[in-house]
């Protein structure tokens, strides 16, 4: 059997005296790809950020090479090789490439001058080791995401890094820009670097990866070779028994005759949206799909009044509607889980109970006074519904695990009870078992004759829900289809790329 490169032995963390990890061991081999798996608040990112020297465990080793290390501080993990690409990246837009990686350890001149030709010439090198075609002058604000990450890459490997870690790495990435991570995955691993993959999209980790750990509730409940494993197998460690709910499309009636709670006619806002008509019925799941640039958010957030519209129409049960901005927006019935949640949905230093209730204080409020225990209700109800991961509803969201604060952001808009909602990518982030929960509730939804528009890039989840799907391109819509007319994934996928 091979040694382990890493070993993290019987990890233990508590905040606030409640148990977050309990004797977890993990154990990393060189040139690896390891999937760190589980559930929503399992403990995942607590664990990387122990081994970054994030934050400290209560007891637990931690051996690289068979040594013992002390990681009090981030320094002490980047100078044992140790580096991990957060999902919110440190990069500074208007510096260019090579001025990102060598942030504040410049090469200097003999005249102690930052040595501008020499950060360019080594980080020329990096890319083209690495086989990334960026020009190193150019600033990172004018890259593509996919880049920014790329980029957030070569400057942990321009720090001798051993262990990379990628916590969600593909949330924010097109289709594209994943599979060129991919290939770049490939080759770190051709070079003896080891990784850490935290996802929770199964069809990523099964590709990509050797082995794979799963946590639960805090404790490492397996580890195993990928090909040893099914997804069934994955899926009952992960959730502690099997999916309640199906990710099978089902047929829903609806009135399709009667005049659409939603018509959007011609909107045109900024360079991203050109001409956009559609419309939606009461009690229909309208899905939009299209690639990343295609307008789709762009569109929706028009139609929320975030973004100005420049011309056309919208008209909200029969009546002609003025949107301008939120507020316009909100009376009108409408409500929009954005798809940055963590920047546009949540203000991380208020409790769960309060970023839940926002939206809806003039209902709960009683006079002057929140009539607290109303609000008390309404927001455990939603925490049992969607199985949020929290000690009390009084906990600071921010210290929610990520999943678990884009859970509370959709808690949110839920409760407000909208006529027409609005969801941009809802189940980015959330694991197997919430996800299934959430498409529960958004066909619940609909069944009260309210309407449903949603933006999906996971085409099982769009194909799952959808009565009907519009396609977008060049922030257009190029085509419609019936659900029932769409007779496979590839189908719908051929549609996409036009
Ligand atoms: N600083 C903190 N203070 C209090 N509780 C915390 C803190 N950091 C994490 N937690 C709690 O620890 C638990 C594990 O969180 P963690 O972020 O590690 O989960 P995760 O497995 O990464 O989940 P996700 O898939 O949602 O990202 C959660 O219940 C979270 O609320
Ligand atoms: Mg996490």
């Amino acid at each position: 059997m091979e040694k382990p490169m890493l070993k993290m032995t019987g990890i233990s963390k508590s905040f606030n005296g409640i148990k977050v990890l309990d004797r977890v061991d993990f154990e990393l081999r060189k040139g690896e790809v390891h999937a760190l798996m589980g559930g929503n608040g399992a403990g995942k990112s607590t664990l990387m950020k122990i081994l970054t020297g994030v934050y400290q465990c209560d007891v637990g080793n931690i051996e690289l090479e068979e040594k013992l290390l002390s990681i009090s501080e981030p320094n002490d993990a980047k100078k044992n090789g140790i580096s991990m690409i957060f999902q919110e990246f440190s990069l500074v837009p208007t510096l260019t490439v090579a001025q990102n990686i060598f942030l504040n350890r410049e090469p200097r001149t003999k005249r102690g001058f930052i040595d501008d030709q020499e950060c360019v010439r080594r980080t020329k090198k990096l890319l083209e080791e690495l086989n990334v075609p960026i020009d190193p002058n150019s600033p990172v604000e004018q890259l593509g995401v996919g880049y920014w990450q790329m980029t957030e890459i070569a400057k942990a490997l321009s720090q001798d890094t051993k262990i990379l870690i990628m916590d969600e790495p593909t949330s924010s990435l097109t289709k594209n820009e994943t599979e060129i991570l991919f290939e770049f995955i490939q080759k770190l691993k051709d070079k003896g670097i080891s990784i850490i993959y935290i996802s929770h999209r199964m069809d990523e980790i099964f590709r990509i990866c050797d082995r794979m750990t799963i946590m639960r509730d805090g404790k490492r409940v397996l580890t195993e070779e990928c090909t040893q494993l099914t997804m069934d197998v994955v899926i009952q460690h992960i959730i502690g028994g099997s999916l309640g709910k199906s990710f099978d499309w089902k047929e829903r009636v609806y009135d399709r005759n009667r005049e659409p709670l939603l018509r959007v006619k011609n909107l045109t806002s900024g360079s991203r949206v050109n001409g956009v008509s559609f419309e939606v019925h009461r009690g229909e799941i309208l899905g939009i799909a299209g690639l990343m640039g295609s307008g789709r958010s762009e569109a929706v957030r028009a139609l929320f009044g975030i973004d100005p519209i420049d011309e056309g129409e919208i008209w909200v049960d029969g009546k002609k509607t003025k949107i301008s901005n939120s507020q316009d927006a909100i009376k009108a019935g409408l409500a929009l889980v954005p798809e940055d949640r963590r920047v546009q949905g949540l203000v991380l230093d208020h409790s769960v109970k309060n970023n839940t209730l926002l939206p809806i204080l003039s209902k709960v409020k009683k006079g002057w006074f929140i009539d607290d225990k109303k609000g008390d209700e309404i927001v455990e109800g939603f925490v049992r519904k969607l199985n949020i991961k929290t000690d009390d509803i009084f906990k600071q969201s921010g210290l929610l695990s990520g999943g678990n604060q884009q859970k509370i952001v959709l808690a949110k808009w839920l409760a407000n009870s909208p006529d027409i909602l609005i969801l941009d990518e809802p189940t980015i982030g959330v694991d197997i078992g919430a996800k299934t929960e959430i498409m529960e509730i958004i066909r619940e939804f609909a069944d009260q004759g309210k309407a449903v528009i949603l933006i999906s890039s996971e085409l099982p989840e769009l194909l799952a829900l959808s009565d009907r799907i519009i396609v977008f391109h060049g922030g257009k819509v190029t085509s419609e289809m019936n659900r029932k007319e769409i007779r496979s994934e590839e189908a719908l996928q051929h549609a996409i790329q036009g």
